[in-house]
């Protein structure tokens, strides 16, 4: 497809480096080749972009109604940034989105786009790893699709909530206030096992350690034998790309298509990005 920019693939299957663009001054003709590319590659790295809090959210705007996310603090002055932060005293710590989950999905309506700008970065580590869930479901036998596709599968925010608490021997960040204990995200929602990713109406896996309790219908110890066949598979290094952050990045994945995590590797060092949250949408089965 002829782009108004320079799309770069990442990985075999999915995610791009988009360069020439100008998140600040987007034209319709820009738009729309945005959207075209991120249907197409899931995860897009916007090179060079440096945007103030105001121009994350102007742009993020043009992706889609804002999401406001809960049971995290946004920033005093922006209600829709959220401040992903570690500071270098904070040693030992469980950080914000370190184990493979796509966000909040154990909401009824969970959020679809994601976007993270970096604005301070730690000399080594502090990447960030996304795994394409199309290219993992695809990549299943037809026996285990027949088997996986009618199956539901029940999220719930309880996992998180108990492991920030405590991560072994780790302490809770202080960087990101997350609050946890809520009867209404505690409880378990069902999803379809197998989602329909709207823009490409390609199939993915949803599920991931960090909020999926097990299969409808069955104990935690009986799905345990499918959920952790399923992570091992979405987290093959042919189904994953890494984002190396440069100062500058801004980052977007589609939540319906991408499980993510934030590799928790730079203690000593100060990490800031600030995040902004596009659109929700009812997992719909494909
Ligand atoms: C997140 O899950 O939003 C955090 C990702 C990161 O810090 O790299």
């Amino acid at each position: 497809m002829n782009m108004s920019f320079d799309v770069s693939p990442i990985g075999a299957t999915f995610g791009a480096i988009i360069t020439g663009l100008d998140a600040r001054s987007l034209d319709d003709r820009g738009e729309s080749d945005l959207k075209a590319a991120f249907a197409e590659h899931r995860v897009l790295v916007l090179r060079d972009q440096n945007l103030s809090a105001d121009e994350q959210v102007a742009f993020s705007r043009r992706l889609g109604p804002l999401y406001r996310m809960p049971y995290v603090k946004p920033l005093d002055d922006h209600p829709d940034v959220i401040a992903v932060l570690k500071e270098a005293d904070e040693i030992n710590v469980s950080t914000f989105g370190s184990w493979w989950h796509a966000d909040f999905s154990y909401l009824e309506e969970p959020p679809v786009f994601s976007i993270l700008q970096a604005l301070e970065l730690p000399p080594k580590g502090g990447d960030t790893l996304f795994a394409d869930m199309c290219a993992a479901w695809d990549a299943l036998s037809d026996g285990m699709k027949r088997l996986l596709a009618p199956l539901k599968v029940m999220h719930s925010g309880h996992i998180y909530g108990t492991r920030l608490a405590s991560d072994g021997s780790k302490g809770r960040m202080r960087g990101v206030q997350v609050s946890t204990g809520h009867a209404e995200a505690d409880v378990e929602r069902a999803h379809p096992l197998v989602r329909l990713h709207r823009p490409s109406g390609r199939k993915a896996l949803f599920c991931s350690p960090t909020y999926t309790t097990r299969l409808e219908g069955m104990t935690a110890e009986e799905s345990q034998p499918i959920l952790s066949m399923l992570y091992d598979h979405f987290a093959r290094p042919e189904f994953t790309i890494r984002q190396r952050w440069q100062d500058g990045d801004l980052l977007m994945w589609d939540n319906r298509a991408v499980v993510h995590l934030a590799v928790n590797d730079y203690d000593g060092y100060r990490r800031l990005l600030h995040r902004t949250t596009v659109g929700s949408e009812r997992p719909v089965a494909a």
